[in-house]
């Protein structure tokens, strides 16, 4: 039984884009190489919304919060770091391991980050360099309203560096880097692009280029300016993850043919249908609604009920993959991911699975309320 892999990440690969990773090996150095990288770096720049160069590390997209620091600081920079979850958490940490100085704004889990709120931490930080911000909290499964923090951070301070966290989001849901005046985006292969682990993907804005030509912190791996001075002869600075510049080349082909409001549109249909499932099921969202991710959807288990012993079920008995909670919310959700490659029959067969388990421990649907009995 091919399995249902419904956590946030890794995701469902496309057929098209299996058969691509496939492929034998070609020189990275040479002219086949070069031409798939412009078209690749040519997509990413249409769903990164920006005119800029984007970058490619063989990485996950970790590596790329470390890449943001290194290429946008210097030892002893003031930054706010606004966090909502583990992930907020991760670039904060980075930020203070890195030696800046962080001044951690932390919003309950499951709630969003209210932007004037963050506007009005900014304006007590008369030296801070730079905002860190995660556009899609993994893990609490809500999304920050990044256009609105964007603006009220950049009216209080108009030469802040907005560093965006947008590994879950960038893909699957609006975020337009030029517009919204971001400075530095990152992405991670896995997510939203239908491709498997192993590539981080970053841009900078002008604002974020000046800032890596003044930033002191040492790096030589992570440096954008040999990654861009790469990209210009077609190549990047060490061996690339061939294999996923192929699926990426052929997933983002797919992605164009969809068009970029239409894979919007169905991730916000996709997570509309697993909401409503969930509530049909008197399940409740860890996230505050009007929050709610688009690309993955966190649910409380329910009163007396085992997130663990439920996962398993769902994987041993039904072949879906859900995820749990991370560190303090282990065992009090459940996340279930519909990012990339997914369409409603995979919600429908993951969220009557679901509904099957449940009842068989013995939980008691609200009446009336059982999708499967409605055929949904
Ligand atoms: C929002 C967010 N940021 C960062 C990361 C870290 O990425 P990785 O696990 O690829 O290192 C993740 C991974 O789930 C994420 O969801």
């Amino acid at each position: 039984m091919e399995e249902n892999l419904r956590i946030p990440g890794p995701t469902p690969i496309p057929p098209p884009v299996a058969a691509a990773l496939a492929r034998p090996m070609i020189n990275h150095r040479g002219p086949a190489f070069a031409e798939l990288l412009r078209r690749v770096t040519d997509h990413l720049r249409f769903f990164f919304q920006t005119d800029q160069p984007v970058l490619g590390f063989p990485a996950s997209g970790t590596g790329a919060m470390e890449a943001a620091v290194v290429n946008s600081f210097s030892p002893g920079d003031e930054v706010l770091a606004v966090t909502i979850g583990v992930f907020g958490n991760r670039l904060a940490k980075t930020a203070e391991l890195f030696g800046l100085r962080v001044t951690r704004m932390e919003v309950p889990w499951g709630q969003a980050a209210d932007p004037q709120a963050v506007a009005q931490r900014l304006a007590e930080l008369p030296n801070a360099r730079g905002v860190l911000v995660t556009h899609n909290e993994t893990s609490t499964g809500v999304t920050n309203d990044l256009r609105a923090i964007a603006q009220a951070a950049r009216a209080k301070r108009s030469d802040i560096l907005l560093i965006v966290d947008a590994v879950s989001s960038l893909g699957c849901v609006d975020l337009r880097m030029d517009e919204w005046d971001l400075d530095v985006v990152f992405t991670g292969s896995q997510k939203g692009w239908m491709v498997p682990p192993g590539l981080a993907m970053i841009a900078a804005s002008e604002r974020g280029w000046a800032a890596t030509a003044r930033a002191t912190l040492p790096r030589y791996y992570w440096d954008f300016r040999r990654a861009r001075a790469s990209l210009e002869k077609g190549q990047t600075p060490y061996t690339p993850p061939v294999s996923i510049y192929f699926g990426l080349d052929v997933a983002l082909q797919m992605m164009r043919d969809e068009g970029r409001e239409a894979i919007f549109a169905r991730h916000q249909a996709v997570a509309d249908l697993t909401r409503a499932r969930a509530r049909a099921l008197g399940l409740r969202l860890f996230a505050e609604l009007a929050h709610a991710s688009n690309t993955v959807t966190a649910l409380r288990v329910p009163e007396g009920g085992d997130g663990k012993a439920l996962t398993k079920a769902l994987r041993e008995r039904e072949g879906v993959v859900i995820a749990g909670g991370q560190e303090r919310l282990e065992g009090q959700i459940l996340r279930i991911g519909h990012l990339g490659y997914v369409h409603e029959a995979d919600i429908t067969a993951c969220m009557d699975a679901l509904e099957r388990q449940l009842v068989a421990v013995g939980y008691s649907l609200p009446v009336g309320s059982s999708g499967l009995a409605r055929g949904e």
